[in-house]
């Protein structure tokens, strides 16, 4: 069956709407599973209509790559950890960017058109070469395949703006090129300078920083495929790819603010890699320091014994995967009397939402899962508040320490509350690499162990008590 163009331009309309519906969709926890369907159904209407599409002949080769992509596709999100889910998202941007490559090399040797036509295929063939390479060494970066330090060439920002100069003048060479074996000679010497580009970009960027580079990744693949939209003809992909470009940029903006960076070191490169100011209290210093320790048995007493708790979940939850056990000892403290709420940082974690989809996993009411912003006028009044596996997103030095490399950047101000539990296994440094002034403060009590053995024995404990009281009354 083929489709009439002005059904397939309508159908493309719906499913360019149902994206714009999806994205919507996914900004808030409570409407975000409807948000996936709705993109879901959406994509499915546009490649219906792609294949619908009368220009379209080769069906059985299209839909048998339709098929393996979808499968292994299926196979890696079925088995990936969230943990190593950024590491997934950076090599899907690499096909992406791949896929912008080849695409504008065939369209480039299929229809050798006009001016327009030649900027548009460049443009999409530069973008998508930057994208690929970058997203590689993202990907080996985020592995531990490639070293974790900036690689700081001496001139890197001149190296960088002598690659775009190079790629503007291949550029006009290959718009006014008299054959295609000419035009191909300067695209492939494009490429690979675009591709030598976007690997050093973001070589130049501090391991510790790539998150933020896989979300500026993914707005690159975006803008890759809305390059490729353009090139094509085709409107779904213009819309769609814009859509990727834009709220990829505006997340990798939101990161950025959250962590206190600068977006535009994101772009350039070199993000992460001015070596961190020399902190006024060396972590060397700081081991040498009291901590004040407490175990299961002495937290359960003052979760007991408190009004109001709030639990800040971060990096070491997710390792322990201790979110179920979390949920329950919530369902008992509330059963107890006790007010429970959720702090979340907007970083928390390791990637956007990364706590929010824990604890929505676990089943944790939206309703007493808080942004910083709302929790932190309430953290002075707080009993108890619960760190579990958090670590650089409740540093007081944020605040107080200008030497610090997290100097200014906002977090929960879990120090003011009335006691501080701090669940951890040690004493080892979040992913900043600097050590917590909130260790040793009056307030706080270190227990340490994994996340998920603590909880579970602190849920113990509570049953244990709740159940005596209960028989007690
Ligand atoms: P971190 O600062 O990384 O601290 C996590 C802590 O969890 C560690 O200090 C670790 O200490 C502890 N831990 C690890 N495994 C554990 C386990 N099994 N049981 C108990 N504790 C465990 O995490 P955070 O506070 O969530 O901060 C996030 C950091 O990531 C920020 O620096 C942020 O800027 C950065 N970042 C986040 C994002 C996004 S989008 N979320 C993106 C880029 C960067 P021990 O080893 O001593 O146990």
């Amino acid at each position: 069956m083929t489709l009439e163009p002005s059904l397939l331009t309508i159908a493309y309309l719906v499913a360019a709407v149902l994206f714009i519906l999806s994205l919507r969709g996914l900004s808030s926890q409570e409407t975000a599973r409807s948000g996936n369907t709705m993109g879901m159904i959406g994509m499915a209407i546009a490649v219906a209509a792609t294949l619908s599409n009368s220009s379209l002949s080769a069906y059985g080769i299209t839909i048998a790559a339709i098929a393996v992509g979808g499968i292994i596709g299926f196979l890696l999100a079925m088995r990936v950890a969230m943990t190593a889910m950024p590491e997934l998202v950076a090599l899907l941007h690499s096909f992406v960017g791949l896929a912008a490559v080849l695409v504008g090399i065939a369209a480039h040797l299929s229809h050798h058109g006009g001016n327009v036509e030649s900027i548009e295929i460049y443009v999409d063939i530069a973008i998508g070469s930057i994208t690929l390479t970058g997203s590689i060494i993202a990907f080996l970066k985020l592995r531990g395949s490639v070293g974790g330090n900036p690689l700081l060439l001496p001139g890197r920002h001149v190296l960088n703006l002598g690659a775009v100069a190079a790629t503007a003048v291949l550029g006009v060479l290959f718009v006014k090129a008299g054959s295609v074996s000419e035009s191909m000679t300067y695209l492939y010497l494009m490429i690979a300078i675009t591709g030598a580009l976007g690997m050093h970009l973001v070589l130049a960027i501090g391991g510790a920083d790539m998150p933020v580079v896989v979300s500026m990744l993914n707005s690159y693949s975006g803008w890759t495929a809305s390059a490729a939209g353009f090139m094509l003809g085709n409107d779904l992909l213009i819309v769609t790819g814009a859509l990727v470009g834009s709220s990829g940029a505006i997340l990798s903006y939101i990161m950025c603010r959250a962590m206190n960076r600068s977006i535009l070191s994101v772009i350039f490169g070199g993000f992460g890699a001015k070596p961190a100011a020399k902190s006024s209290t060396p972590a060397g210093e700081q081991v040498e320091l009291e901590v004040v320790e407490i175990s299961c048995a002495g937290a359960v007493d003052a979760l007991l014994r408190a009004k109001s708790v709030v639990v800040v979940p971060g990096y070491g939850l997710a390792v322990a995967r201790a979110q179920h056990a979390v949920r329950e000892m919530t369902e008992i403290l509330e059963h107890e009397g006790v007010k429970v709420r959720f702090a979340i940082h907007p970083v928390a974690g390791r990637l956007p939402g990364h706590m929010n989809v824990l604890l929505a996993e676990a089943k944790v009411p939206y309703s007493v899962v808080l942004e910083m912003d709302e929790i932190n006028p309430d953290l002075p009044e707080t009993d108890v508040v619960m760190v579990i596996g958090a670590n650089d997103i409740v540093n007081p030095a944020a605040q107080t320490d200008e030497s610090s490399p997290i100097y200014g950047m906002p977090v929960l101000e879990v120090w003011k509350s009335k006691v501080a539990i701090v669940m951890k296994r040690g004493r080892a440094a979040g992913y900043a690499g600097i050590d917590n002034p909130l260790f040793y403060e009056p307030h706080t009590r270190m227990l340490f162990g994994d996340a998920l053995e603590s909880m579970n024995e602190i849920v113990g404990g509570l049953r244990t008590k709740a159940k005596a009281k209960a028989k007690a009354a």
